[in-house]
């Protein structure tokens, strides 16, 4: 079964001497195959993976989790730095989007420059991964996540104008997935598909019941109690044996869920690691 020690490049917290930033990126060494999930704005993700002794360079796959900033910043600087890393996200990552928060419309789409990378890459280069991918060696992307669950939503005011006339499924959001000799461990970015209906499907493409842990953003932080109530029971059911919020998650919803769940729980941050081996 597949070994992989995973890196909290980017997250809205910081430790060992990493500096924060409203994003996240999660760096997965897995047997010597090097997968970037995400690199957050831009700005702290070359820094930290220095601090951290991790090589840009090597990367070997760089998937995105969805199209928002947050995400997507320093998509030139590894498509640049990794002349072999091939690019893998859904087709819908560089959409106009907006956040409109009383009536005020915010831009968090793709920037400019990553899009333009993206474009610029060598057909051999891009994969798109609407549907499942595998991605080798008990690795692979959820591609789209449907929608089943009632009480999931995409956790904010998204839309795909400025009008706020066309609300944005995100359909576009895909988590990643490791098997283990003990279950699955999910890596989520924003997990605006909902955490339950990304657990629902990787259960199915993976024919993996077990679900040994989750890390990353899952965008809780508008949820409401009968949201949270519910997520905690399908996650007790599914009998999820580590949680390790990060980013969007919400501090409030963060350390809701650590009170009740029966599972161990602990906050991520830039510079918090992960060995498959130790679980
Ligand atoms: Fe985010
Ligand atoms: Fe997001």
């Amino acid at each position: 079964m597949t070994r992989a020690e995973l890196t909290v490049l980017v997250d809205n917290r910081a430790g060992f001497g990493c500096v924060e930033e409203h994003g996240y990126a999660l760096w997965i060494d897995a047997g010597g195959r090097r997968i970037l999930l995400d690199t957050g704005q831009g700005p702290a993700l070359a820094e930290n993976a220095r601090t951290l002794g991790v090589d840009l360079g090597q990367t070997d796959i760089l998937a995105l989790s969805h199209g928002h900033y947050d995400h997507t910043g320093a998509v030139p600087l590894v498509l640049s730095s990794a002349p072999q890393a091939r690019l893998y996200c859904h087709s819908g990552v560089t959409e106009p989007r907006y956040s409109i928060r009383e009536g005020a419309a915010r831009d968090i789409r793709m920037p400019m420059a990553s899009m333009r990378a993206l474009n610029a890459l060598a057909v051999d280069r891009l994969r798109w991964s609407v549907e499942p991918v595998p991605l080798g060696g008990g690795i692979g992307l959820s591609g789209f996540i449907p929608r089943r669950t009632d009480f999931e939503d995409t956790g904010g005011p998204f839309y795909f104008d400025p009008l706020g006339h066309r609300p944005d499924p995100i359909n576009d959001d895909q988590s990643l997935w490791i098997a283990t000799d003990k279950g699955l461990v999910v890596c989520t970015g924003c997990c605006h598909a909902g955490l339950i209906n990304t657990l629902m499907h990787l259960r199915e493409v993976t024919g993996e019941e077990r679900i040994r842990a989750v890390i990353g953003g899952l965008h809780l932080g508008t949820a409401s109690a009968e949201r949270l109530e519910s997520t905690a029971r399908a996650l007790r059911d599914m009998r999820v044996g580590l949680l390790v919020p990060c980013h969007c998650t919400g501090e409030a919803a963060a350390a809701w869920l650590a009170d009740h769940l029966d599972c161990e729980v602990h906050t991520g941050y830039s510079g918090f690691r992960l060995d498959t081996a130790d679980l």
